[in-house]
């Protein structure tokens, strides 16, 4: 499974060339990451068994949690469904392209270990330049997961890419780093009333200025319910060193840091630019404002890779307001997390 992976850069201008070669490597069943406007992608063609079996190959993905089908146009969700309801039209044409991945009933068009064996598939068109493009060029749906190695931080940069799939995947196109962070939202459009299975980049907010009533999977406010997202339950996003996720105000959070220093263990410490600013510390990542956590969002994946197991003990991360895009961050923190301390 080791090859070279070839890397092209087009993160100043998209040039043709590239964007052709991408496609010419996916209609030959090979696997190429790229970026959209959440995270990087590891795509494959969706219609094809043995192409899907690359990424879960080379992410070493649990055969049991399906994929993503990301598409270039409207016509191409048809043939992967056996209808669409209008739920789902209306969240289209004012969400797409862009963060937002809708659960549809599958016609089984897309390979089945694209959908785990469900009946269900996952759809949604990126808005990034480069993906849009090389979707259209393919001329092919692709199945495209995070491009991270399973239960790793989602890639925001080729750079994260590299680190963790050189020589296990045919290409990567670096388009600089994505913009949202945090991957899209994934919104069941099977049931009466729409699901919310995984918080992301589109909010329930925005959800519902569109729909009369949006629902929330149980098993994201409720650790004990089974999730209706298998890939939900996995681990997911552990940085190197032990994250632990601090739940109360800043003098809280600069009590907690003061003892584990005095434990003389190594701490690195992931928050605002106010908790930041207001800490004698030197090893931290500030990720911007909390009064802007869309920026928080495109920090927050940079931020848990960046420190390794041989330099830090332990990592302290600020918890964050669920509004808006906040309940991604922290949906995706919770799983990051090894501890977590609550202020009482
Ligand atoms: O932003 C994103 O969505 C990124 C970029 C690359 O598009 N992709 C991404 O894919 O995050 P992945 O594979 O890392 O996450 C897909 C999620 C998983 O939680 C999976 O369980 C869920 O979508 N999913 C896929 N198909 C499903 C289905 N038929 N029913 C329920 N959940 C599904
Ligand atoms: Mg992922």
């Amino acid at each position: 499974m080791t090859n070279q992976t070839k890397i092209w850069n087009v993160s100043t201008t998209i040039n043709e060339e590239t964007i052709q070669e991408a496609a010419a490597l996916l209609r030959d069943q090979q696997v190429v990451a790229f970026p959209t406007e959440t995270v990087y992608g590891l795509a494959a063609d969706a219609t094809h068994e043995a192409a899907v079996q690359r990424i879960f190959e080379a992410k070493g993905r649990p055969a049991d949690n399906p994929l993503i089908v990301h598409v270039g146009n409207r016509d191409q969700v048809e043939q992967l469904v056996t209808e669409i309801p209008e739920v789902a039209h209306r969240l289209m044409d004012e969400f797409w392209p862009g963060p937002l991945t809708l659960i549809l009933p599958s016609n089984h068009t897309a390979a089945q270990n694209v959908t785990a064996g469900l009946d269900t598939v996952a759809v949604r068109m990126p808005s990034h330049p480069v993906a849009l493009q090389i979707l259209q060029a393919a001329g092919l749906p692709l199945a495209a997961p995070s491009a991270n190695r399973s239960g790793r931080p989602s890639p925001t940069e080729a750079e994260h890419v590299k680190q963790d799939l050189d020589g296990r995947i045919s290409g990567i196109v670096d388009g600089g780093p994505t913009g949202v962070g945090v991957e899209s939202t994934v919104l069941d459009c099977t049931s009466e009333i729409p699901v919310i299975l995984r918080p992301g980049g589109v909010t329930k907010e925005d959800l519902e200025r569109i729909l009369p009533e949006v629902m929330v999977d149980p098993a994201l406010v409720d650790q004990k319910e089974q999730p209706k997202s298998p890939g939900m339950k996995y681990t997911h996003y552990a940085p190197e060193s032990p994250l632990w996720l601090i739940e109360g105000d800043d003098d809280f959070f600069q009590q907690q840091l003061l003892h584990i220093k005095e434990e003389n263990r190594r701490t690195a410490v992931i928050a605002s630019n106010e908790l930041a600013g207001k800490l004698d510390h030197d090893v931290i990542t500030a990720c911007g404002s909390r009064e802007n956590l869309p920026e928080i969002a495109g920090q927050l994946y940079r931020a848990l890779r960046q420190y390794k197991k041989a330099d830090i003990d332990v990592i302290l991360c600020e918890s964050f307001e669920e509004k808006g895009v906040g309940a991604a961050i922290m949906n995706r923190l919770q799983k990051a997390a090894t501890q977590k301390i609550t202020q009482h």
